[in-house]
């Protein structure tokens, strides 16, 4: 008898959750994901932050391929000269303020969080990082330890000491707890995992101020928010505030894995000695994943997606307009929907599933709607994905 692939699937691919979504997606271009009924779904999510110019994008593709068949692999980190990753970091590190202007790249954002946690304590000779309740950093142990929620850690103790959860947009925590002990503060401009909750300005100033006060870094984790997402390139440029250390993942790669930790020179300078080769890898800086990221970013400028990522946001809150939705948060395309209630909230994505929309929830947050769609999306595909949303809550609730 021939098992299906959904059973090689369940049997032979490690899994995570007891219910995986265990959709068979064949072929994915645009906003549309397809399965192996060729049934079609607007893909409402990115695959979570990732698909920001689409899926499959010719300019993203021709840039892979090309790369494909000039180099890939060719040696581990930051030995040999790669046009991709030079023509990679200038690109990015102009769009910075000065202290932002040099890159160290990693295959995922948790990397990228270990890599900043490195450094903070190495440029400061300090131990302590202040995180925020309900954070998300990646699920690796350094980031796992500055995560904000106990579920997600208690089965993995020990982890990294001296990590002090503080309550986000508390400029009253800042002030208290950010102390001459401190070594960094992490946090997300917009924190997605409670479902896309803004930092205040006020909030943000206030760490800053007292980073600087005591000589503690700042580490901005754009990992979700960044590559326009956000309605301008970083989410931090519309804050009054820049970072030490700025993370970046997810949507930097156009669909293939690649991140980075962005510091000044000055300080990444420390990894190389005491002891030399302080933070390596292998992939880091891929000569193809690169090649994708810098035609990923140079789509975001000349379709000019950021421009309309402000009026699409306020296009689908227009739109979804219904009883059920007791309010909808976050910044651009990040959106979340608040049904108040989880079991609400599963049924609804489910059947937006079933429906052909895919939307999911937050990993802290399971009474919410995720909202994130590839920025590229027409206001037509917004309208039908808005129908699909509201459809589906008719069919659940009955007000
Ligand atoms: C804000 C944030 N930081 C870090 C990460 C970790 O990134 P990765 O899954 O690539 O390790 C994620 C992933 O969801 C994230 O949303």
């Amino acid at each position: 008898m021939q098992i299906s692939n959904r059973q090689l699937f369940l049997n032979h691919v490690a899994q995570v959750s007891p219910n995986p979504m265990d959709l068979e997606i064949t072929k994915a271009q645009g906003v549309y994901l397809f399965d192996n009924q060729n049934r079609s779904y607007i893909d409402f999510i990115s695959g979570i932050s990732v698909s920001n110019v689409g899926h499959c994008h010719p300019h993203v593709v021709n840039a892979i391929k090309q790369q494909a068949e000039t180099y890939m692999h060719l040696m581990v980190y930051g030995e040999y000269v790669q046009s991709p990753q030079i023509k990679l970091a200038k690109a990015i590190t102009d769009l910075l303020p000065e202290n932002l202007n040099s890159v160290f790249y990693t295959n995922s954002g948790t990397e990228a969080t270990e890599g900043a946690l490195k450094l903070a304590k190495r440029v400061t000779g300090k131990t302590e990082i202040i995180c925020f309740k309900d954070s998300y950093h990646g699920s690796s142990h350094g980031s796992l330890s500055v995560m904000g929620n106990e579920t997600f850690k208690q089965a993995f103790r020990p982890l990294l000491p001296d990590v002090r959860i503080v309550e986000y947009n508390s400029v009253e925590d800042v002030n208290r707890y950010i102390t001459s002990k401190t070594a960094a503060v992490i946090l997300e401009p917009v924190q997605s995992e409670t479902g896309y909750t803004v930092a205040s300005n006020e909030f943000l100033s206030a760490i800053r101020k007292k980073c600087d006060e005591h000589c503690a870094l700042l580490i901005l984790d754009e990992i979700q928010n960044g590559f326009g997402r956000s309605g301008t390139f970083f989410a931090f440029e519309q804050t009054g505030i820049v970072p030490d250390i700025l993370l970046v993942a997810k949507g930097m790669g156009g669909g293939l894995p690649i991140g980075c930790f962005i510091s000044s020179k000055k300080f990444l300078n420390e990894f190389t000695h005491n002891p030399v080769l302080g933070n390596i890898n292998t992939f880091g800086g891929n000569a193809v994943c690169c090649a994708a990221s810098l035609a990923c970013l140079e789509t975001i400028y000349s379709e000019k997606l950021m421009n309309e990522v402000e009026r699409k946001s306020q296009l689908i809150r227009s739109l979804l307009v219904h009883p059920a939705i007791k309010s909808i948060k976050g910044k651009g395309l990040m959106l979340s929907l608040d049904f108040g209630d989880t079991d609400l909230n599963m049924n609804i994505i489910q059947a937006c599933v079933k429906n052909g929309l895919i939307v999911d929830w937050f990993l802290f947050n399971s009474h919410s709607m995720r909202i994130a769609p590839p920025l590229i999306i027409s206001d037509q595909e917004i309208k039908t994905a808005c129908d699909i949303v509201l459809n589906s809550i008719r069919e659940i609730v009955s007000i």
